[in-house]
């Protein structure tokens, strides 16, 4: 029997879907019994490659409406109007693969209790991390594991502006320009250097890695935006590098909190797996018992490496369909039905990294000393550079694993000393 797909969107990632079918030669033997019968996009007048025209049409409703489609890909992006297809092609009795992850973060719990009201499968591998196979193994080969954190490079223009600030000591600004340039980061840079796209990937791998949903405003973040060449110069002198990370991990909270999950850039020691993840490259560091710690990494995007990934949630889709056609393979679904309690960030734990510009004066290290003192918040390491500029010097603190709150609230009254000029970076160190 031959299943018949409806691929919304051929752009990226629906182009090399279908070259993927066109040229099946050494991959899965399943490819073959699959069939791309309709495609649909947004104008017929562009030129396309690997698709035939007479399957190509503007109206996308008519694709998840035809009961000769039985798998619905999605990867024509946005919020709308792909959420109302995907939710129609459900409420059609269709299987749905999609690499939208805004889609799935917003409103994954409408879409997966509709797939479960009508028993089937919405599959999103390429959704997070791209070519990686991530979801997949937190769904299956990590199914014994009580996960106990996951944290990520999750997003490729980040690591690909931050890797070139340190390698090549660039500015954040010419850095991002380039990008801009090379088509690694978007006209507009929002989505990536905010930490959007990043919390949006981070509420996906984290509710299937702790089993209950992450709302996405719960999530923690911070963009890129504010890290400086002075200090990706600091972070090598102490020994780190940064990265703009996602971290998920399980806690006890008082509150009855069960998961800290944020977004934000981060001081990474050298010798930490991720340290070394360079360019547009993703990983994700799982760690769980029993396993212990595993990495996975790969290219988080492109058109190959995501359509990789979709082409393997069709093949399961279709594997299961020949296998256990009436029946729904627990293994490929979403069993999480309940939110996750995210603590606040205030209670978390960690060390902080923090440059300042102070008036070059006798005392003002006493002055740090103090504040950080009044509000337990010990001292690591402390760099001056004297004069850096205008009679401003340069201080660098890095403290040892304290509470935000009390963090913050000792850098309020460093605000209020007449020796401070400013606090230009304030980072988390992993
Ligand atoms: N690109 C990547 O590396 C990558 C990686 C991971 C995940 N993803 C995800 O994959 C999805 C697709 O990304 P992409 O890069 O392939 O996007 P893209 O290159 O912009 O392609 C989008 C496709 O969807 C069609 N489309 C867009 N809006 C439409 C509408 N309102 N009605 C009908 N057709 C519409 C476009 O039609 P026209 O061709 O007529 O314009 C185009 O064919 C997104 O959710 C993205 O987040 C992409």
């Amino acid at each position: 029997m031959t299943y018949k797909v409806g691929l919304l969107g051929l752009g990226t990632v629906g182009t090399g879907v279908a070259k993927i079918f066109q040229d099946p030669n050494g991959r899965h033997p399943l490819l073959p019994d699959i069939d791309i019968a309709r495609v649909g996009v947004r104008s017929l007048n562009k030129q396309r490659e690997a698709i035939a025209s007479n399957i190509v049409t503007e109206d996308l409703e008519a694709i998840v409406n035809d009961p000769a489609i039985d798998i619905v890909v999605e990867v024509i992006g946005g919020i709308e109007p792909a959420k109302s297809l995907i939710l129609k092609a459900i409420a059609n009795g269709k299987h749905v693969v999609t690499a939208n992850k805004a889609v799935i973060a917003r409103h994954g719990h409408e879409i997966f209790a509709a797939a479960k009201e009508k028993g089937v499968y919405v599959m999103l591998e390429a959704a997070a991390c791209g070519g990686i196979p991530v979801i997949q193994a937190l769904k299956q080969s990590l199914g014994g594991n009580r996960i106990t954190e996951l944290t990520g490079i999750v997003n490729g223009t980040t690591n690909y502006i931050l890797s070139r600030m340190y390698f090549e000591g660039a500015d954040f600004d010419a850095t991002l320009a380039e990008a801009q340039q090379l088509g690694y980061a978007e006209a507009d840079p929002t989505a990536d250097v905010d930490g959007y796209d990043a919390a949006d990937k981070m509420a996906i791998l984290a509710s299937l890695a702790f089993g209950d949903r992450v709302k996405l405003e719960d999530i923690y973040r911070e963009g890129i935006r504010s890290i400086t060449s002075a200090d990706i110069g600091y972070a090598k002198e102490l020994g780190f590098t940064i990265k703009l990370l996602g971290i998920a991990r399980r806690v006890e909270g008082k509150d009855d909190s069960n998961l800290e999950i944020r977004v934000h850039p981060t001081m990474i020691p050298l010798q930490h797996p991720l340290a070394n993840i360079h360019g547009v490259t993703n990983a994700v560091r799982i760690e769980g018992d029993p396993i212990g710690e595993v990495v996975f990494s790969g290219p988080g995007a492109g058109a190959g490496a995501t359509a990789s990934a979709v082409v393997a949630d069709i093949i399961n889709v279709v594997a299961a369909l020949k296998s256990m056609p009436n029946q729904v393979n627990q293994l490929m679904g979403y069993p999480h039905e309940n939110y996750a309690k995210i603590a606040p960030i205030a209670n978390t734990v960690t060390q902080f990294y923090a440059r300042l510009l102070t008036h070059d004066k006798s005392g003002v290290i006493g002055d740090l000393g103090t504040a950080f003192g009044k509000h337990c918040v010990s001292l690591n390491a402390i760099l001056q550079k004297t004069t850096v500029h205008d009679g401003l010097a340069e201080i660098v603190v890095v403290t040892q694993r304290v509470s935000e709150l009390n963090f913050q609230q000792a850098i309020a009254t460093i605000r209020e000393l007449p020796t401070l000029h400013s606090i230009p970076t304030v980072l988390r160190v992993l």
